[in-house]
């Protein structure tokens, strides 16, 4: 299984034993006493320390010993005489697997700009920020894979390339083989796309959920957990063009049902991270803590693992769209004028009035539920008719998040196939464009339900970084696909 990690030399070898470490060098140290190399494989936060005697490692072997460079280092696990750790290595011997000249290598012992390592995203993975992000990621994607399994959930791959817009939002990255300088056109002159690959017009998927919804009328319960592609010009710190979404998919799940999974998942996978990651998640707390040294007191933000806890052991607020209307419209900032887009029921609602609910008003997640019907999706069941809402409302349910805002959409699906296809028409979407999806509400239709969980933004929240570029290890953005 290759050889033993860091991680496991910190918490199992016993004192006395020979190891053997291979890691990327973080610091070197020379004391009149000792030479201190400080060691990083990425399977911890932690450093492993190596110390050899002056003089020990040959002059130019010692001087190819730099910040990022790559060792191997033989030895004897001793009981620390420093303080800051508990263990170290005695080196008996060490090998340069590679260099890294240090007028070149550019992560030096030093603090770096997040916008800086934006532009080395294939060196950040190196420092200790990143790697701890990465590894919490790869930690909430197995919660959430175990929490489906142990659900009876089954994981359906949903396809990449379609021929559906399955939000019908039209944000869509073209999937072609065309030859762009000279397309084929047809008699009125269109592009041809007969003669493309697949012999109609394809993109890349932007969720998975219309399959999603094939599965679940077959399995009962689904998930898909994969990348989606959205063509959004938004240069925001919530948006990517490619980022990665769980969408689960229930048969015989009406709204009531779907808001309970909701909870009940997003807190599962934070208390995983909690319960998993405390190194990771304690390390990004100073970070944060570092961070936001410089602002007053009253506009810090709370403690990173507080903030978890606090998600975890307590009920989310659930809210009707028309009440959540009804509190921005008595609010502060909404008679003071300092929301910059107007309230009144029927407008989608922007990130200020999302943030007020949940930052200021409730002071925790918020869902909100049947929301207007003109500003949700075809595929969303529609609610009976209510005297008490201005308009037409739809079985949606959108999870707001503090700092973060929407972090999960979904809805109870319209299973009835006349009204469907009624609102298909509205819309202006073909039905015969998704005949497959229909034939669902033809044959054995029955209710059900599902949401979609953007992973970056719940990584963003559980890392409590700022910025969603820098929860995914390569990023793509507009005008940004380096790497
Ligand atoms: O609200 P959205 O658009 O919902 C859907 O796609 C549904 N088909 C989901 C479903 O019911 N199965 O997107 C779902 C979530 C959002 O709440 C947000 O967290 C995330 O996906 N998201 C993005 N994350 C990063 N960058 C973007 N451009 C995102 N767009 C949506
Ligand atoms: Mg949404």
């Amino acid at each position: 299984m290759g050889p033993i990690q860091i991680k496991q030399i910190l918490s199992e070898a016993s004192v006395g034993s020979e190891v053997v470490v291979k890691g990327w060098v973080r610091t070197k140290r020379e004391s009149k006493n000792a030479i201190f190399i400080a060691i990083n494989d990425g399977s911890t936060i932690h450093n492993i320390q190596a110390v050899a005697e002056p003089g020990q490692i040959a002059e130019d072997t010692l001087k190819l010993i730099t910040t990022g460079s790559c060792l191997k280092v033989t030895g004897e696990l001793v009981a620390s005489q420093g303080s800051g750790q508990a263990v170290e290595v005695k080196l008996t011997d060490v090998h340069v697997y590679g260099t890294a000249d240090p007028d070149e290598y550019p992560l030096q012992p030093k603090k770096h700009s997040l916008e800086f390592l934006r532009e080395i995203a294939h060196l950040r993975p190196r420092t200790n920020t990143f790697s701890a992000i990465l590894r919490l990621r790869h930690a909430l994607a197995f919660a959430v894979h175990k929490y489906y399994n142990d659900n009876g959930f089954f994981y359906l791959h949903t396809p990449i390339i379609t021929a559906s817009d399955a939000e019908g939002a039209g944000e869509m990255f073209r999937v072609t083989t065309l030859d762009l300088d000279k397309l084929p056109r047809t008699e009125e002159g269109k592009i041809d796309f007969k003669e493309d690959f697949f012999g109609r017009e394809t993109n890349l998927t932007v969720s998975g959920q219309l399959e999603g919804e094939l599965g679940a009328m077959a399995l009962s319960k689904i998930y898909t957990f994969g990348p989606t592609f959205r063509a959004e010009n938004s240069n925001t710190t919530r948006h990517l063009a490619e980022f990665w979404m769980i969408e689960p998919e229930m048969a015989f799940f009406e709204l009531e049902d779907n808001m309970n999974l909701a909870e009940d998942f997003v807190k599962y996978v934070i208390r995983y991270a909690l319960e998993n990651c405390a190194d990771d998640l304690n390390f990004l707390q100073k970070r944060l803590e570092e961070e936001e040294k410089q602002k007053p007191q009253n506009e810090r933000s709370m403690p990173l693992l507080e903030k978890l806890r606090f998600v975890v052991d307590n009920n989310f607020e659930r809210v009707t769209y028309t009440e959540a209307i009804d509190i921005l419209l008595k609010s502060k900032p909404h008679k003071e004028k300092k929301f910059q887009y107007n309230v009144e029921w029927g407008i989608d609602l922007q990130s200020e009035h999302e943030r007020f609910l949940v930052e200021k008003h409730f002071k925790k997640p918020v869902i909100l539920i049947n929301y207007p019907r003109a500003i949700k999706a075809f595929y969303m069941k529609q609610n009976e008719p209510n005297p008490a809402e201005p308009g037409p409302t739809v079985r949606a349910m959108d999870v707001l998040f503090p700092g973060i805002g929407e972090i999960i959409g979904g809805s109870q699906r319209e299973e009835d196939h006349d009204k469907l296809v009624a609102r298909m028409h509205e819309v202006g979407i073909e039905p015969e464009a998704i005949w497959w999806y229909l034939e669902t509400r033809k044959f054995g239709t029955a209710p059900h339900a599902g949401f979609g969980l953007g992973f970056e933004r719940l990584i963003l929240f559980v890392t409590g970084m700022g910025n969603i570029r820098d929860v995914i290890p390569f990023p793509r953005a507009p005008k940004s696909a380096e790497f």
